[in-house]
């Protein structure tokens, strides 16, 4: 089945040999071909173009309509180049290398090919480079200094070429359109839509959606970067600013779970625009339009200084001393079990873990997420349970996805992109229970019902034979589908479609089917260091002093909390959060603070400043850090000089944020290892977990010999999600047993199995070599759920499931 679109039909096989050189090293000796750029020997595959030969030579040919993302159009004729014993000069980025060719780049032909081509474009561009907002990043400007001729031989007027109206986001200006049609193919081919396209011929010709319509695509975005010439631009960044004035700063979003690459651009303090960042690993060189246009937002309804509420119930403007004091005043009052938080889907890893650590020495373990994730089965013990662990990536090597409740277009606009690439270019077949959604690719529906997910489970759908019959399947769950009721018997019912697909299609043990595709930044990272999925908790014991970090998503309201109880909302735009907050604390948004995210495949990457935060606001862990202070169970991360300016702004050095990561990398060392994935494979052990029950027959683990693999996995990749309590704590100030309740265990509670089951009821931990390890909670969640004992000495890993917590045994 050729799926590609018209206007990439007939070379597609010029595309493909490109993909074919990036991707393939190293070939048959048959399949080289020797060619010659400029005199210089090279060997080439076969198929490969003139215009890639001389790039693998070092030389760059100028070209407009060629993209390497794209089929071959070849109808700028820019890349015009002389061959030898050639009459005329060909297009190299549409021409296969033949065996002895000897390309010339830089003759006199060549030369004059590119001058004339140049005069022609320039013929009927209006050359209005001072008011355009391409200016200083336009291909054509920086081509025709380079190739074109100094003098114009056309004297007739310039054409002129209506604007379209494509929506609010893409300006045009026709006019200066050099008719390349990557924007076009671009639409066509990676958006899938078929919104733009050619009227017309000869001079006649025009870009345009037919009937006058928007440019409905959530990538349209991205065709004001490719555009080459100023004839597509940012309709919000209209005349703005120009490139040179601007200062980019590497950076990641976190609008949606992807973690996208980008460039934020700023100029006096004020982020001007968003761009993309290479990443062929997450985004390519795409980002969707809320990433790229949603920039608009931090200007604009910020909270810019502290607020409390009076008497009469309004938030009026406080300093940050006052807000400070009342917030550790509150904390201080209630006991440990009275006070809880839920994070929002924009918090970063720094503030979580900070927040955690507060509480926790507190004598509070009630650190929720907003977002639902079913806590039954493996829950959230399991990494591999909630991670895309195919990666984005990996949709390109897979034969068969399944879609389970999830619409990726709107969810994770790239990775959607790239099921949507690999559809077209390998064949991949799409599956979806869930809504019957356009999601640009076709894809066999099998229904909407759970009940279609029992039967594949069982073997009774017909689609079965499909997915037993596929080579490298995967399965993607959403979300989304696992917030409802049934979430839990959701997350199972596809576990076992997952397992059953793996045993079926006898793929190596490495490769993962099951996948979570989440929608927010912060659930992975939150997950990893141990917070509770879901505010279900929050409700069954209403806290008399809530803090809501970032949370607006409504899922408590004040009718679900005690009269008197008292909301602290800490965020920087407090949609939802903030009006019904008794103490509203100011904080900073993703490009302004150096943060950490955890993209839904589990890759740590981290935000960069780029502006100040508006007002008083304030990086978020450091409000934090200096309301433990205040609340007398300081964090020990930051340095004695700092302490002078907390009260006068929470202003600390930046540096300090080392020393939150190095706790980030004692609590789940996966979050310092930035641009890397961490593998987790624990399919099995969770499918075990989700399908059978627990025995509650006293003392009497079951020992899994599957699960030694996820032991041994731990010995060397600790996870401690216990509260925080240093050594030097320890030593100094050793606390009694009743206050290690929810905090870090040491050696000598815990030096025998005996002592294990005791404390079973706190959290789960490791023992290491005997007493000569460390121990603490490997496993968040607060429901016990699996026992390790690590004894590397004696060369052995013993894993107990634990009975599951009840009145009885607590
Ligand atoms: S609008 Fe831009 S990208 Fe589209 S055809 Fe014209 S020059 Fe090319
Ligand atoms: S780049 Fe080769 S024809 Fe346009």
């Amino acid at each position: 089945m050729l799926r590609l679109p018209s206007v990439g039909r007939a070379l597609a096989s010029a595309a493909k040999s490109s993909m074919a050189l990036n991707t393939v090293p190293v070939r048959a000796a048959s399949n080289m071909v020797e060619v010659f750029v400029d005199g210089k020997s090279l060997e080439v595959e076969t198929g490969t173009t003139v215009l890639q030969a001389c790039e693998k030579a070092g030389i760059q040919i100028p070209r407009f309509c060629y993209h390497e993302r794209l089929s071959v159009a070849g109808n700028c004729r820019m890349c015009l180049v002389e061959i030898e014993k050639v009459v005329k000069p060909v297009a190299a980025c549409a021409m296969p290398v033949m065996k002895g060719w000897n390309i010339l780049t830089n003759s006199e032909k060549t030369r004059k090919a590119r001058e004339g081509v140049m005069e022609f474009l320039l013929a009927n561009h209006p050359l209005d480079c001072p008011i355009c907002d391409q200016g200083g990043e336009c291909d054509l400007q920086d081509q025709s200094m380079q190739f074109g001729s100094d003098r114009s031989r056309f004297t007739e007027g310039k054409r002129a070429v209506e604007d379209k109206n494509i929506g609010p986001l893409i300006k045009t200006i026709m006019t200066r359109c050099i008719q390349c049609t990557r924007c076009v193919r671009f639409a066509s081919e990676i958006a899938g839509v078929e919104d733009l396209g050619t009227t017309g011929r000869g001079n006649n010709l025009q870009i345009g959606t037919y009937v006058e319509k928007m440019f409905m695509s959530e990538l349209s975005g991205n065709v004001i970067d490719i555009c080459p010439v100023g004839a597509l631009t940012s309709k919000p960044y209209a005349f703005t600013s120009r490139p040179w004035e601007t200062r980019k700063t590497e950076s990641i979003d976190v609008l949606d779970a992807v973690g996208s690459n980008i460039l934020v651009s700023t100029r006096g303090g004020e982020v001007m625009r968003v761009m993309p960042r290479l990443n062929e690993d997450i985004n390519e060189e795409w980002i969707s339009d809320k990433t790229r246009f949603a920039y608009d937002g931090l200007k604009r309804q910020r909270l810019t200084q502290p607020m409390v509420k009076d008497d009469a119930g309004q938030l009026t403007p406080t300093t940050w001393e006052d807000a400070l004091t009342r917030v550790a005043g509150a904390l201080q009052s209630v006991q440990g079990n009275e006070v809880a938080a839920i994070a929002g889907g924009m918090a970063d890893a720094e503030t979580l873990v900070s927040l955690k650590d507060l509480l926790n020495r507190l004598d509070s373990e009630n650190l929720c997420t907003e977002e639902v994730f079913p806590m039954s089965g493996a829950g959230t013990d399991l990494r591999s349970n909630y991670l895309l662990n195919s990666r984005i990536t990996g949709i390109e090597e897979c034969d068969l996805l399944l879609l389970v409740g999830t619409n990726p277009r709107y969810e994770a606009p790239l990775f959607n992109a790239r099921i949507r690439k690999s559809w077209l270019h390998n064949e991949l077949r799409v599956a979806m229970v869930g809504h019957n959604v356009d999601l640009s690719f076709t894809y066999d529906h099998l229904g909407e019902e759970t009940s279609v997910l029992k039967e594949l489970a069982n073997g009774t759908h017909p689609f079965c034979e499909v997915l037993s019959a596929a080579k490298r399947p995967v399965v993607v769950v959403g979300s989304s589908a696992l917030q409802r009721a049934d979430g839990a018997a959701i997350l199972g019912v596809v576990s076992s479609i997952a397992q059953n697909a793996r045993t079926s299609s006898g793929v190596e043990e490495g490769w993962k089917v099951l996948n979570i595709l989440h929608r927010v930044a912060s659930q992975v990272a939150a997950l990893d260091l141990g917070y509770k999925a879901g505010v279900d908790a929050i409700r069954a014991n209403p806290p008399k002093v809530l803090f809501l970090l970032g949370a607006d998503a409504g899922c408590i309201t004040r009718a679900d909390l005690p009269k008197d109880s008292l909301i602290i909302y800490q965020g920087h735009h407090g949609d939802v959060g903030a009006p019904m907050a008794d103490i509203v604390l100011p904080g900073a948004a993703y490009t302004e603070k150096n943060a950490t995210y955890v993209n839904t495949e589990g890759r740590s990457q981290h935000t960069r400043l780029a502006v100040s935060a508006p007002g008083m606001a304030r990086e978020d862990w450091k409000i934090i850090r200096a309301v433990s202070e205040l609340a007398g169970v300081a964090l020990p991360y930051d340095s004695v000089e700092e302490v002078r300016s907390r009260l006068a702004g929470v202003a600390l050095p930046y540096d300090s944020v080392e020393e939150v990561r190095s706790r980030l990398a004692e609590v789940s060392p996966n979050l310092v290892r930035y641009d890397d994935v961490e593998e987790a494979n624990y399919f099995k052990q969770a499918n075990e977990l989700a399908q059978t029950p627990f025995r509650r027959s006293g003392l009497d683990y079951h020992k899994h010999t599957s699960w030694t693999f996820l032991g041994d996995y731990l010995q060397k990749n600790w996870r401690f999600r216990c509260s925080y309590k240093t050594p030097m704590d320890d030593r100094q100030n050793p606390a009694p047993r009743s206050q290690t309740r929810g905090r870090h265990i040491d050696d000598q509670t815990c030096t025998d199995e005996t002592e294990h089951r005791r404390d079973r009821k706190t959290i789960l931990y490791v023992r290491r070599g005997g007493h000569s390890g460390r121990t603490g909670s490997i496993f968040s969640s607060g429901r016990p759920r699996l026992t390790l004992c690590l004894e590397p000495k004696r060369n052995k890993t013993r894993v107990y499931l634990t009975p599951p917590p009840t009145t009885s045994n607590l």
